[in-house]
């Protein structure tokens, strides 16, 4: 690499094939009046049966899946739901909107997921609900989740928003919990645009959520224009679906490409001798994802500022790589709200201050990954 070489590199971008293309196309085409929930049907099956779940609903988006979830699930005025201090604020809004209250505990070191410690002491009698985020497509500590909810008669809701592809313990991410939702965003790991999914396998939630989906109207009313209560509107286009169902046709080597972006990067580091780094870990028995290559160098620090230089250096060479999640405590709209036992070391709040995101599209090239790790090596020094 010459000191004086610039190239742009996103730091992500869909992998769009002309298969989503012709798709689109014949949606956009054919795909109206008897047609038009032929994709949509097509892309709930293929999804349903990558994740091994019973029910699926296709939603405009993640937090739109998550919003119906939790309002089927009864959470409302008074309630406290405990999630990840270090998460983006799509996982806290359905909740504020409900009338309850987002409760932030810790991440543990090693994950960049949920302490399980820490939601077992933040229970208290208002907790309606865990939500587990496996954040960046890492995986929560799932056993033990489910056994704090299990004990204590709390449900755990999945937000797999970036996890399509992380399989825990030989179960697929977001198939584990009460319900779990995810992102087509088009940053993420299969896009549909803007898109989400609802999934589980209790029924009852199920046709729940179906009613709320649909402004209300019960699943197999026959009288048309007739809603039972006051729902909402979340649906997922006809388009939007033509587009998922190439994404699923494709989903392996979507994932796969992922995971070998991330070991590129391992690599990279490894050969050029880069001292104190940590990439997305991958635990025991996990398979993870890998949606966002993310690493974090040296010592966890509330004050340093290695993450803003080197943000900085990248950028002056064209390269495109975002913060780790702020903790949402320390955010205009929940500042001060961390809740923390004695133990806590705030990972949510030492972390971000030493991590990046670093580019990571299905395409990003070999070279462009070497020119990423050199531009940071000189950053280092
Ligand atoms: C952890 C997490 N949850 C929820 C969402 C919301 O997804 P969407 O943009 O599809 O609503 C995101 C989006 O990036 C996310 O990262």
């Amino acid at each position: 690499m010459s000191s004086s070489e610039i190239r742009t590199i996103p730091y992500t971008r869909p992998s769009i094939t002309e298969l989503e293309v012709e798709y689109a196309t014949d949606a956009a085409a054919n795909g109206w009046g008897e047609h038009c929930y032929t994709y949509i049907s097509r892309f709930e099956e293929a999804f349903k049966a990558y994740l091994g779940v019973k029910y699926v609903i296709a939603t405009s988006s993640c937090t739109g899946a998550l919003h119906l979830g939790m309002h089927a699930m009864g959470i409302g005025p008074g309630d406290e739901v405990i999630m990840a201090d270090t998460n983006w604020i799509a996982t806290a809004a359905p909740i504020v909107h409900l009338g309850a209250k987002p409760v932030f505990v810790d991440i543990l070191p090693d994950s960049w997921c949920l302490d399980p410690e820490q939601v077992e002491a933040a229970i208290t009698m208002n907790t309606k609900a865990i939500v587990a985020v496996h954040l960046y497509g890492n995986l929560c500590d799932m056993d033990a989740l489910l056994e704090i909810g299990k004990r204590h008669g709390i449900p755990v809701i999945e937000d797999a928003a970036e996890a399509i592809g992380s399989v825990y313990q030989g179960k697929r991410a977001g198939s584990m919990g009460s319900f779990g939702a995810f992102s087509f965003h088009g940053t993420k790991t299969i896009t549909t645009g803007e898109g989400g999914m609802f999934v589980t396998n209790d029924f009852a939630l199920y046709e729940k959520v179906m009613t709320l989906s649909n402004h209300g109207r019960v699943l197999g009313e026959q009288k048309q224009f007739w809603p039972e209560m006051v729902g909402f509107k979340y649906k997922m286009s006809n388009i939007q679906a033509a587009i998922g169902c190439a994404q699923m046709q494709r989903i392996s080597t979507l994932v796969e490409r992922k995971r070998e972006v991330l070991q590129l990067y391992k690599n990279e580091f490894e050969r050029m001798g880069i001292p104190n780094y940590g990439f997305n870990p991958e635990m025991h028995g996990c398979l993870i994802g890998a949606w966002m290559t993310t690493v974090v160098m040296g010592v966890p620090s509330e004050t340093s500022k290695l993450s803003e230089n080197l943000q900085l250096s990248l950028k002056n060479r064209g390269i495109d790589a975002r913060p780790f999640f702020a903790p949402l405590s320390s955010t205009p709209p929940f500042r001060g709200r961390l809740s923390i036992s004695s133990l806590s070391k705030k990972w949510s709040y030492s972390i971000p201050p030493v991590a990046l995101n670093l580019p990571c599209s299905h395409d990003i090239s070999e070279s462009d990954i070497c020119y990423v790790c050199n531009t940071l090596k000189e950053a280092l020094v």
